[in-house]
């Protein structure tokens, strides 16, 4: 073998070890050290992140925190929409509570996350992490008046994970 052969055969094997020890890093993808944070949620955290294809992808932690807050605020408007069609057919004061109060506090501070993410991340951590508690009062309030709507505990259980998820990615804004 001449030594160009060698060296070549050499800068292949160091091209394999070093690609093999680069693909770890590389593969995990920002959202998913997200949902590690969520413990026993995690498996449901990343089957809801894949569902949108921006998620897997974002490479910075502004774009993901977006991507995920656009999301809530998609996922929450749906609850909302499914809130005031029951409210049509039942009266109870809880629906209305929901469907009202409760989801738009929700709604609105989604949105407040979004412009407060750029300018101040822990605030916009924050306001994800609030807009949890119009669905866990809408909750609260079906199970009160012993409402059994699975539906709405579906939507609940959504809403929940997606704060604390939105909240999660948030924090991790300006520091990494
Ligand atoms: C909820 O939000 C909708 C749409 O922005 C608005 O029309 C409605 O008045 C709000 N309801 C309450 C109770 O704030
Ligand atoms: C709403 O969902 C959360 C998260 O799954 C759960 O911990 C909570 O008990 C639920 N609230 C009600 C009233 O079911």
């Amino acid at each position: 073998m001449n030594s160009s052969k060698v060296s070549f055969l050499f800068t292949l094997f160091m091209i394999l070890i070093f690609s093999h020890s680069l693909i770890p890093a590389s593969c995990q993808s920002l959202f998913e050290s997200i949902c590690k944070e969520t413990l026993e949620n995690e498996g449901a955290c990343i089957q809801l992140m894949k569902s949108d294809p921006r998620i897997p992808s974002a490479t910075n932690y502004v774009d993901l925190t977006n991507y995920i807050l656009d999301m809530a605020i998609k996922k929450a408007t749906e609850g909302q929409n499914y809130l005031l069609d029951l409210m049509k057919t039942n009266p109870s004061k809880a629906i209305h509570q929901c469907a009202t109060i409760d989801y738009n506090g929700s709604i609105s501070s989604f949105k407040t996350a979004k412009v407060d993410l750029t300018q101040d991340p822990p605030t916009a951590s924050y306001d994800a992490k609030i807009a949890g508690d119009g669905p866990a009062n809408c909750a609260e309030a079906i199970k009160a008046e012993n409402i059994n709507n699975p539906t709405i505990f579906d939507i609940n259980k959504t809403m929940l994970l997606l704060s604390d998820i939105a909240s999660f990615a948030a924090n991790k804004v300006g520091r990494f």
